[in-house]
């Protein structure tokens, strides 16, 4: 089985600062690294890293060889990415002193994706393959549609949550991976509601869909058709959590589709994640599939 992975690639810039910044200040940062992200390529490693036969698809930009230099040497086959002249996506982050983060994305060559390029792409793969989404590039309703059309087996990370959202065909989702503040926004809840109601409310909307909802250090939850399992999540000193869901579902990906059991798919992407998060960076801190298993 072939993976897809049809996402972003961003330039993260990450800036090292005491809190994050509030409206009309101006702080100082005590360092900034400039390292590889974007929603889309980290999961692309994530995958690969943990064993799938991982394909990524999306638009580089002038910029950015160095960040697909790293996707292919982690066993990504990047034959389909588009590229441009223009700019690369790029992100500015900002790391807190508690390890925190926020991050403004700015499109750039992610934004130039044309549905001309994904029919081309999606003609080297078929029924039973997987085509993994996020919402860091255009064009998901069309992505949804093909995907669904040929058969694939769709993953849609709704990653950064955005109102349109919920507006797409998501009945063509098999696997929704989110995290609480995702799932909440999904299920119309209040952010603070009680996580298994909120599982409860997105299995009531799509009663066809796997729900995997990551709950930070917490944990992680898996729903699906009645069914419930929860794993802890790995206690870390934290370092940072940037690329930490990323790495989740490129693990939880992989062990499902080895047919593992959910408690144990769970349990070790909690620990990938949790090796993500004791590193600096987004695609850097992905561990290997032997760091994971030991
Ligand atoms: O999920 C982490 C990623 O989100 C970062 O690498 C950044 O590029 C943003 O897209």
């Amino acid at each position: 089985m072939k993976v897809l992975v049809y996402g972003s690639v961003n330039i993260d810039m990450v800036f090292s600062v005491d809190h994050i910044i509030l409206p009309g200040e101006t702080i100082k940062s005590k360092k900034m690294t400039r390292s590889a992200g974007g929603k889309g390529a980290n999961q692309a490693v994530a995958l690969a890293k943990a064993g799938s036969s991982v394909w990524f698809a999306g638009k580089a930009g002038n910029d950015a060889s160095w960040i697909v230099s790293i996707m292919d040497k982690a066993g990504v086959n990047t034959e389909y990415l588009c590229h441009t002249e223009h700019a690369n996506g790029q992100t500015v982050i900002q790391l807190d002193r508690n390890r925190q983060n926020a991050i403004i994305t700015l499109a750039g060559a992610n934004g130039e994706i044309e549905e001309s390029e994904i029919d081309s792409v999606l003609t080297h793969f078929e029924e039973g393959d997987c085509l993994v989404l996020q919402n860091e590039i255009p064009h998901l309703a069309y992505l949804l549609e093909k995907g669904e059309e040929k058969g694939m087996y769709i993953v849609l990370n709704p990653s950064p949550m955005t109102d349109d959202i919920a507006t797409l065909p998501l009945e063509k989702v098999n696997l929704l991976v989110v995290n609480e503040i995702e799932g909440a926004a999904l299920a119309q809840m209040n952010p603070d509601s009680d996580f298994e109601n909120i599982l409860s409310a997105l299995e009531a909307r799509y009663p066809d869909t796997e729900i995997v909802m990551t709950v930070g250090a917490r944990g992680a939850y898996y729903r699906f058709q009645g069914d419930m399992y929860f794993s802890t999540g790995t206690k870390v000193k934290a370092v940072d959590t940037t690329g930490a869901g990323d790495t989740f579902l490129g693990y939880f990906l992989t062990y499902r589709n080895e047919k593992r059991d959910i408690d144990n798919c769970l349990s070790d992407s909690c620990f990938a994640a949790g090796i993500a998060v004791s590193r600096p960076g987004a695609m850097q801190s992905i561990p290997s599939r032997s760091e994971v298993d030991g």
